[in-house]
């Protein structure tokens, strides 16, 4: 059906491609997020066990807005394992857990990481009038720059 949301049909998929990686990216981090919560053990536990779940939370429910984002695009949104892994960037973490101070400091990264990568799905977006999707990638921007500065502030 023909789609008349004020884009371009090629701007359009331009944006629906760029955030496919985004959900990938804020998938996978969701999922080492929730292992990480499964996972701690140390002195810290109580807190680490509660705060890995405040932030996977966040992003298990962020995930639902960027594949309805790239819907309302009126483009397919992955949905599978396979196909997350061929568009994630974000790390996963296998075999042994790490220790609770590593956790902390690779979800520091990631965080950032997911800040860079929102900067440049925005930046992108914009440049074709989707402010929309700037919007969006604003919101996890804040977000995630957020978590970074907890997760840091735990290390220092
Ligand atoms: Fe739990």
């Amino acid at each position: 059906m023909k789609i008349d949301i004020g884009l371009k049909d090629n701007s359009r998929k331009t944006v629906a491609d760029a955030l496919a990686p985004m959900l990938a990216d804020s998938y996978a981090l969701a999922l080492k997020t929730q292992n990480f919560h499964w996972n701690v053990i140390g002195p810290e536990f109580p807190y680490l066990h509660k705060q890995f779940e405040e932030l996977y939370g966040e992003l298990a429910e962020a995930v639902d807005g960027l594949a309805e984002r790239i819907r309302a695009l009126g483009h397919v949104a992955p949905g599978s394992f396979a196909a997350f892994d061929k568009l994630k960037q974000i790390k996963e973490s296998t075999g042994a857990p790490p220790a609770a101070k590593e956790m902390v400091g690779e979800l520091w990264h990631d965080n950032e990481a997911l800040v860079r990568h929102a900067r440049k799905v925005k930046d992108l977006a914009e440049s074709v009038g989707d402010v929309e999707t700037g919007d969006v990638m604003i919101e996890r921007m804040q977000v995630h720059a957020k978590a970074a500065w907890m997760l840091r502030a735990q290390l220092e």
